[in-house]
């Protein structure tokens, strides 16, 4: 191993997370030919092979499983350096790595650009995705902090609430209840139905709602996008419920309105979590004391906007 670089650790790392050596070289700008030569090199360093190919896939052998477990030590390590440095020298400055629930890209993009502009030196890799998506990536610890609507219960975390996300129905504007007061939620029941996907969080809490009232909707579409779904309410297809941030006024092909349905809306907070005993950065602590503020200004926004649109889907 002694002639292992660090260079040839950070092109394996990619190529075992991404199980593509094609996928790598992307991520890292470098030709395929460029990865295979660098984990050619490794491998010969290690001694044994550190993939595998079955049929088309590609899998890592025990010893890459153990290189891969190193590397994650190794490059968290350098993280952590890096940061103390950062630290010491007072510098804002470093990589941000934030992972958020699809609905906190309504608000979460729209507070970066002031936030590189008050400190350049920071830059940030955001990933969205849904709830299930979060805790996986939480449980590899692959992001310094995460945005989500619910605390997961099993993993231990800190966390802190800075916004309200409730979740509203939805129809199209000219529905036959948009005008009605105080609608029974049973009334849901004769009405097409639109669902996410399973793994969401919204999902969750939508059938967590229902069941307690007995309610069994007609779950006439199952979509893995809020714009999709928007886009599905305002053709006709049937109501839904969503957050309501995602319906940020943006340039509108059609329009929905929210329903006056008993227990709605389903009331939820955006928390800031991350895993008990990580070491958050200076940048990562900026950010958070950034977005608490942020949120305060953006929630007065929010209020304001009171006739939504549908945006263009995703
Ligand atoms: P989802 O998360 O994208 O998993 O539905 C949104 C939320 O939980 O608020």
């Amino acid at each position: 191993m002694n002639q292992a670089t660090l260079h040839q650790l950070k092109v394996f790392e990619a190529a075992a997370r991404h199980g593509s050596f094609t996928r790598a070289a992307e991520e890292l700008f470098l030709t395929q030919p460029t990865v295979s030569m660098q984990i050619k090199q490794l491998t010969k360093s290690v001694g044994l092979p550190l993939f595998e190919q079955v049929g088309k896939r590609l899998y890592l052998t025990e010893a890459g499983r153990e290189l891969f477990a190193t590397c994650r030590q190794i490059f968290e390590t350098i993280d952590q350096f890096q940061m103390k440095v950062a630290d010491l020298k007072g510098l804002k400055q470093g990589q941000l790595r934030l992972a958020v629930i699809t609905t906190a890209k309504y608000f979460i993009p729209r507070l970066l650009g002031p936030f590189c502009e008050l400190y350049p030196g920071i830059d940030i890799a955001l990933q969205v995705t849904n709830h299930e998506g979060i805790l996986e990536r939480m449980t590899s610890n692959l992001d310094d902090l995460y945005i989500m609507s619910q605390v997961p219960e099993h993993l231990d975390v800190n966390f802190q609430a800075f916004l309200e996300n409730p979740l509203v129905v939805l129809a199209p504007m000219n529905h036959p209840l948009a005008h009605e007061k105080n609608i029974p939620i049973q009334r849901l029941a004769e009405e097409p139905f639109i669902m996410r996907e399973p793994g969401s969080g919204t999902r969750r809490s939508i059938q967590q709602l229902l069941d307690e009232h007995q309610v069994t909707v007609k779950v006439k579409l199952e979509l893995g996008s809020n714009e999709a779904i928007k886009q599905a309410i305002a053709g006709g297809l049937g109501i839904s419920v969503l957050s309501r941030h995602t319906l940020m006024p943006e340039p509108a092909v059609s329009e929905v309105t929210i329903l006056d349905v008993e227990h709605f809306p389903i009331k939820r907070d955006w928390y800031m979590v991350y895993p008990n005993g990580k070491q958050i950065s200076i940048v990562a602590r900026t950010y958070f004391e950034y977005l608490l503020d942020a949120a305060t200004k953006f929630s007065v926004e929010m209020n304001a906007a009171k006739n939504v649109k549908v945006e263009e889907s995703c």
